[in-house]
C-alpha cells in the first residue's frame, strides 16, 4: 500500500536524483581533499570542481566556464548579484529596479541597498498574469539605474517573463540585467547568452541536485564587489572552500539536464494539464493564476473560491502541497505574487499551489485530484471569508 503523500511541491525542492548521489558519494568519503590544495587529494577535488563548472556552464549557456560561480544556492546568489553589482556601479549611480513579484531573497537583497547603501528601488508592477511588461521597465529607468533584476520564471504563479526583450531596452543603456532563473534553470529554459543577462541565479535542489549549492552566472567583464572575503576561493568573488560533493551534484544534475538523460517538459506539462481539467471539472469555480501559455511546465496555482487553503492542507495529509501564502512566517500573511496579480486577501488565502516534477507518476495524478477535489467539497460552504482592506 502506497501509504506516503503524493508529492506535489517540486517548486519547493526536487527529490536528488539516484544518479546525482552516485557522483556525489565519493567526495563524501574517499575523495575528501581540498581543491586548493597542492597534492593529489586536492587535485582530484579541483578537476571534480572544474568538471561541474563545465557542466553548469553549459546549462546556463555561458560563453565559459569562469562565467559561472559556486554559491550556496539561489538566495546567496541573488545577494552576490544584486547587492554586488550595485555596489560595484556604485560611481555610475544609485538606482536599482525590480518587480513586485521577485522572491524574498531579492526583495530582501534590494532592501538592503536602501537600507545600508542608501540606494532607491523601484518595484515594477506587473499585469494580471504575472507578466511584467518591458515598457514598464523602461519607463522605470532613470540615468542613476545601475541594476534591473527580474526574475525569469515565478514560485508561485510559474509565469515566465520576456527577458530578452528587457535586456534589449536596457543594453544601450549600459545598466547590469540579472535574472532570478532558480524555477526555470531545470527545464533548460535559462540560455545567458540568448535572453542577454549579465547575471544569473541558479539553485541544484530545484532541478534534482542537493540543497545549499547554487551558482551565480556573470558574463565575463561584468564588475561584481564581493560579498565575503578570505581565502580568495571563486576568483576572490566568493571566499570559502568549496562544498565539493555539492558542487559535483550541481554539475552532474546540469549534465543530466543537458545531454537529455531525462524526460523533456512534455510529459510533466501533461501530467499538470491533466490535473488542471480533473480539477476544474469538479470544482467549476476554480480558476488558474498565472499566464495561460507562458508558464512553467510542472505549475499550478488554483484559486479556490470560499476555501482557506491552509485548512484545507491540514485535511489533506495525503497530498503534499503549497499554499499560496508565505507561510515561512507563520503568520499566513497573502502572498505578495498573488496580491500583486490582483487578488483579493480572501483570494489569495484560498490559493493551492500544486507542483508537478520528475517523479510524478499517472497515479500520483489520479490519486491527488480526486483527494483534493472531495476535500474541496468538504469545505466548500463553509469559509466566505470577509475582505480585509
Ligand atoms: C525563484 C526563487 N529564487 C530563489 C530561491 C531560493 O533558492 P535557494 O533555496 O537555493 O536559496 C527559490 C527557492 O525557493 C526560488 O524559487
Amino acid at each position: 500500500m502506497n501509504s506516503r503523500p503524493v508529492y506535489l511541491d517540486h517548486q519547493a525542492t526536487t527529490p536528488l536524483d539516484e544518479r546525482v548521489l552516485q557522483a556525489m558519494l565519493p567526495f563524501l568519503t574517499s575523495e575528501y581533499g581540498n581543491p586548493s590544495s597542492n597534492h593529489a587529494y586536492g587535485r582530484t577535488a579541483a578537476k571534480a570542481i572544474r568538471t561541474a563548472r563545465r557542466q553548469v556552464a553549459d546549462l546556463v549557456g555561458a560563453k565559459n566556464e569562469l562565467e559561472i560561480v559556486f554559491t550556496s544556492g539561489a538566495t546567496e546568489a541573488n545577494h552576490l548579484a544584486i547587492i554586488g553589482g550595485a555596489l560595484a556601479a556604485r560611481p555610475r549611480g544609485g538606482h536599482v529596479i525590480t518587480t513586485a513579484i521577485e522572491h524574498k531573497a531579492v526583495l530582501a537583497a534590494c532592501q538592503h541597498l536602501a537600507d545600508h547603501h542608501g540606494y532607491t528601488i523601484t518595484r515594477v508592477g506587473v499585469d494580471r498574469h504575472g507578466r511584467v511588461h518591458p515598457a514598464d521597465v523602461a519607463a522605470a529607468l532613470t540615468p542613476d539605474t545601475v541594476l534591473v533584476s527580474v526574475m525569469h520564471a515565478n514560485n508561485e504563479i510559474g509565469t515566465l517573463q520576456r527577458i530578452a526583450a528587457i535586456a534589449e531596452i536596457i543594453r544601450p543603456r549600459g545598466g547590469l540585467l540579472h535574472t532570478d532563473a532558480a524555477q526555470s534553470a531545470g527545464y533548460g529554459l535559462l540560455d545567458a547568452g540568448e535572453l542577454g543577462v549579465d547575471l544569473a541565479s541558479i539553485s541544484a535542489h530545484k532541478f534534482h541536485g542537493p540543497k545549499g549549492i547554487g551558482a551565480l552566472y556573470i558574463r565575463g567583464g561584468t564588475c561584481i564587489t564581493p560579498l565575503q572575503s578570505g581565502g580568495g576561493q571563486e576568483r576572490g568573488l566568493r571566499s570559502g572552500t568549496p562544498n565539493v560533493p555539492a558542487v559535483v551534484g550541481l554539475g552532474t544534475a546540469a549534465d543530466l539536464i543537458t545531454t537529455g538523460a531525462v524526460p523533456g517538459p512534455a510529459r510533466i506539462r501533461a501530467l499538470r494539464d491533466r490535473l488542471q481539467e480533473r480539477l476544474q471539472a469538479s470544482i467549476p469555480d476554480a480558476s488558474v493564476n498565472g499566464h495561460p501559455h507562458r508558464r512553467l511546465p510542472g505549475n499550478l496555482s488554483l484559486t479556490l473560491p470560499g476555501i482557506e487553503a491552509i485548512d484545507l492542507l491540514d485535511r489533506l495529509p495525503a497530498v503534499a502541497a503549497s499554499t499560496g501564502s508565505a507561510c515561512n512566517t507563520g503568520n499566513a500573511e497573502p502572498s505578495h505574487v498573488l496580491t500583486a496579480i490582483g487578488l483579493t486577501r480572501s483570494q489569495a488565502r484560498a490559493t493551492l499551489r500544486l507542483s508537478i516534477g520528475r517523479t510524478t507518476t499517472d497515479a500520483d495524478i489520479e490519486r491527488a485530484g480526486a483527494l483534493i477535489a472531495e476535500a474541496v467539497k468538504a469545505a466548500a460552504p463553509a469559509q466566505t471569508t470577509t475582505e480585509a482592506a
